[in-house]
């Protein structure tokens, strides 16, 4: 019988919904959901918090719930941050091995990476996740651990994701608020990204969009590693409430429209008429309103996506990609997204289900809950994870990382971020 350590807790604070999952590592690596507890979201806004009583109460009840489902008692969770505060920058750091036999030691690594506190960060900011891409010996890369190779230059290229310490400092003060101790904050792209891709994907390359209520977070691997991540902040309520504007109908009903009629696929327009609206008590003839409500969708839709693109294409990023795009969050269930996303992108697009994972089917089908999921396999997994944490030393609970993240909430709890 597992025991209540062998558990767990994440939480998942959407602009829609938040979420805590309760699960623990079986020994076939697959995470199993014992409880959860979902709530309607209130006070947050595009991922940030805007009222942190309301956050906080949300975060009650959904603690609450996911406590009675599974009869455990929860202090401590993972916890999602997003935002377009997130931001990421790459970083490049090269020691030379000393003599006289040039073999790498762990001491060199630790003193390679200890170089990545010299980014230039303004205080406003603060680093959530710093993952190792590759080391590179003497010009040669893609080597994933440098232990006891002889070399005389030894590099590391890094992937420095931050966020805005008084944005972050919303979340962990809600959550806190609910007296649970956080035991890492996680980026929803990362958590998302670890439920529903395969290590296939990951290694060819692969753009994972998650798109919820009020954002999309974006995350693109390769050669195993995130390689980008940015959230846009906008997602599936604003194409509510531009069928509420565009049909002159309140949000509640403009919502229920959406989910059941809206159709993106370019071939829809041919078969408008058979959407059967006459229930919906709306005063415009039938042909009309099918007419508006795929022109209104449509359009943000697309706008959406080639928001997105335009900015990975900055990036110079599309060509790489040949596993294409996987969508996951509430509103990758809008139909026809899929074809309209693999037009706008020009690869191929599939829906993203968790992974690995067992329990109730709600949630383990149902792709509100990625991040939730993601979050758990994350905080389980993250032993296979490259991060500064791990390479100083592989139990979290001591390492390098951990303190810092502990000393950076202390410092947001004491007031002085
Ligand atoms: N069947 C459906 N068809 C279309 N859209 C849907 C469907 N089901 C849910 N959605 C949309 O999904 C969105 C909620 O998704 P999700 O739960 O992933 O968001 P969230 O995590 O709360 O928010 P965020 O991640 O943006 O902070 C809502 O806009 C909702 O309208
Ligand atoms: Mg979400």
């Amino acid at each position: 019988m597992p025991g209540k350590e062998d558990y767990i807790v994440a939480i998942d604070i959407g602009t829609t919904k938040v979420c805590t999952l309760i699960g623990r590592l079986k020994k076939n690596n697959v995470v199993e959901i014992k409880g959860y507890g979902i709530t309607k979201s209130k006070g947050m806004k595009k991922g940030l918090v805007i009222d942190i009583n309301e956050s906080t109460k949300s975060i009650l009840d959904s603690v609450e719930s996911a406590e009675k489902s599974s009869n455990l008692f929860i202090d401590n969770a993972y916890v999602g941050v997003t935002g377009k505060h997130i931001s990421f920058e790459n970083n490049y750091n090269e020691i030379t091995i000393a003599a006289p036999n040039k073999i790498v030691r762990k001491i060199d690594v630790d003193r390679l990476i200890s170089l990545t506190n010299r980014i230039n960060l303004s205080s406003q900011y603060e680093v959530i996740h710093t993952i190792i891409k590759q080391f590179i010996a003497d010009g040669e890369k893609g080597i994933e651990d440098p232990i006891g190779l002889s070399t005389e230059r030894l590099g590391v290229e890094l992937l420095i994701i931050f966020g805005s310490t008084s944005l972050v400092k919303n979340i962990v003060n809600s959550v806190k608020a609910a007296n649970i101790e956080i035991d890492d904050i996680i980026i929803e792209a990362l958590a998302s990204a670890e439920a529903v891709l395969t290590s296939e994907e990951k290694e060819s390359g692969v753009i994972l969009l998650d798109i919820g209520g009020g954002t999309t977070d974006v995350a693109i691997y390769k050669n195993k590693k995130m390689i980008f991540t940015y959230c846009l902040p906008v997602g599936g309520d604003l194409i509510t409430n531009d069928i509420s504007i565009g049909l002159n109908i309140p949000f509640n009903k403009a919502e229920e429209i959406k989910k059941r009629f809206a159709n993106v696929d370019y071939n829809f327009p041919e078969i408008l008429n058979k959407a059967n609206m006459s229930d919906m008590n709306i005063n415009t003839n039938k042909t009309t309103l099918n007419i508006q409500l795929y022109n209104i969708v449509n359009s943000r839709v697309k706008e959406m996506l080639q928001l997105i693109k335009s900015k990975i294409d900055e990036y110079d990023l599309i060509k790489s990609i040949p596993c294409g795009l996987v969508i996951t969050g509430g509103s990758s269930q809008i139909k026809g997204l899929l074809q309209m996303a693999s037009m706008v992108f020009d690869m191929p697009a599939r829906i993203g289900i968790s992974v690995d994972v067992e329990g109730p089917s709600e949630v383990v089908n149902n792709p509100i809950f990625s991040t939730g999921v993601g979050l758990l396999k994350y905080a389980f997994q993250v032993d296979n994870y490259e991060e500064l944490d791990n390479i100083n030393n592989k139990n979290k609970k001591n390492s390098g990382f951990f303190e810092r993240f502990k000393s950076f909430i202390n410092k947001i709890l004491k007031g002085e971020k």
